[in-house]
Formats: C-alpha cells, structure tokens, sequence
C-alpha cells in the first residue's frame, strides 16, 4: 500500500522535533508532533478555566478540543478554534502544566485516537512523542527509541531558551517532566524491536541522517 510510518520517541530535549522534522522534510513525508497536541489541550483547558485536578472536566474539554495542526515538516501551525496557538503551547506555564493533561486517561485516549487518524490519513509519516512506537503506532515500519544523556539534554534545551536559565532552574524544568511523563508511559527503555539512536555524541545533522538511513532501509 506504501504505508511508512516512522514512529519516533524520547524524552524532553533529545532533539526529537527538530530531528524529526528535518528527516521528514527530506524524505518528502509528513510530520507530527504529538506533544503539540497535548501542549493545545493544556492551553484550552487553561483558557477555559478548567481545574486541570478536574479529571472529569479535563476529558470534556478534550473531547471538544477545536484542534487543527499541520502536518507540513516547514510550516508548523496549530490552531485551537479561531486562535493560532503555535507560539503559545511553548510557554513555561504549559510545560509546567501539560503533564496533567498527558496523564489524564480519557484525555490521552482522545488524543490518541486524534493522532491514529492523522496518521492512517497521511500515509507516509514521521510521528513523534512518548508512545508513538508502543501505543499509538505500534505497527510502524520504522520504530525508534531517540536518547540523548542528561547532560546532552541539558545543555540542548538550554541553548534552545537562549542561555538565559539559570542551571538549577532548567534542570528541574526538564528532569521534573521527565519523571512526571513516565508515570503515563515508558519513554527511557525501548520496546521490543524498537531501534536505539542514541544522539549524545552526534552531531544534529548526524542524527537526522541516521533516522534517514534507518527509513531507507526498511522502504
Ligand atoms: O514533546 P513535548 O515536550 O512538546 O511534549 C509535551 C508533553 O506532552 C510531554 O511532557 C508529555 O507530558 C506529553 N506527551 C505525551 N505523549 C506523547 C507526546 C507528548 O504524554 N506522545
């Protein structure tokens, strides 16, 4: 049917999105990115008022989410109803709060079937998240584990926020989330037949072009 579906995981800061982005641009495939999407579901509930302890109200308010999110590698936009929202789901607050949507049951199931969908549309996919290669698309041709030490990690997210955290502070950012995140799945240890692309000692462009092998081979 030429179905490709690359299912990409790993923890915060291992350079999935942009990995991820960059191999699909030069495959020609799709791209999605599925934290984006739990990242809107915090941002509605959090316009909406909704208690975010508020399980019951949480999973109404995902059930109605307005979601609309692109799958184009180079033009990443994300909509909630009339907002454009793809600036705003990168903010601390929502990092800081999206952990209690992702391990919302009802809320995760919703978005999960969302991302099934997506996927079974476009076909031919790169799709990254905690448990693209477990749950969501556990049938994928292509099914990596991407790694990278703390250290790496670290000092990534930190160059991405422009240096200007204070070590302690971005430590806690992304050592906190992580632990809270493995409490709705297990993103540290690869699955059975899940490939690890460990990227601590590569360069970007090395680890992009490793993803892109790992796709030809299995085309
Ligand atoms: O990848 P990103 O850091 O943007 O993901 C934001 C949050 O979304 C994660 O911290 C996690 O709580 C949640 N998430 C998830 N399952 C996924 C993708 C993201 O639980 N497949």
């Amino acid at each position: 049917t030429g179905r490709m579906v690359v299912a990409v995981d790993g923890p915060s800061g291992s350079g999935k999105s942009s990995v991820c982005r960059a191999a699909a641009t030069t495959l020609g495939a799709a791209y999605l990115d599925t934290g984006a999407m739990y990242r809107a579901a915090t941002w509605y509930c959090l316009e909406q008022e909704v208690d975010l302890d508020d399980h019951k109200a949480v999973a109404v308010a995902v059930e109605e989410l307005p979601l609309n999110i692109s799958t184009n590698p180079d033009h990443q936009v994300i909509t909630v109803g009339e907002s454009d929202v793809t600036a705003a789901i990168r903010v601390a607050l929502i990092s800081e709060k999206v952990s209690q949507v992702a391990t919302n049951p009802e809320a995760r199931a919703l978005l999960i079937a969302a991302q099934r969908a997506i996927i079974d549309r476009e076909g031919f996919i790169v799709a990254e998240g905690r448990d693209i290669t477990t749950v969501v698309a556990p049938d994928a041709q292509v099914r990596v584990l991407l790694t990278a030490s703390a250290e790496a990690r670290l000092r990534r997210r930190g160059a991405q926020l422009g240096g200007t955290q204070d070590d302690e502070a971005l430590r806690r950012q992304v050592l906190d989330r992580d632990t809270k995140d493995s409490a709705a799945s297990n993103f540290t240890v690869a699955a059975d037949g899940v490939a690890v692309l460990d990227s601590s000692e590569l360069s970007f462009q090395q680890t992009v072009d490793s993803l892109i092998s790992r796709v030809q081979l299995a085309q």
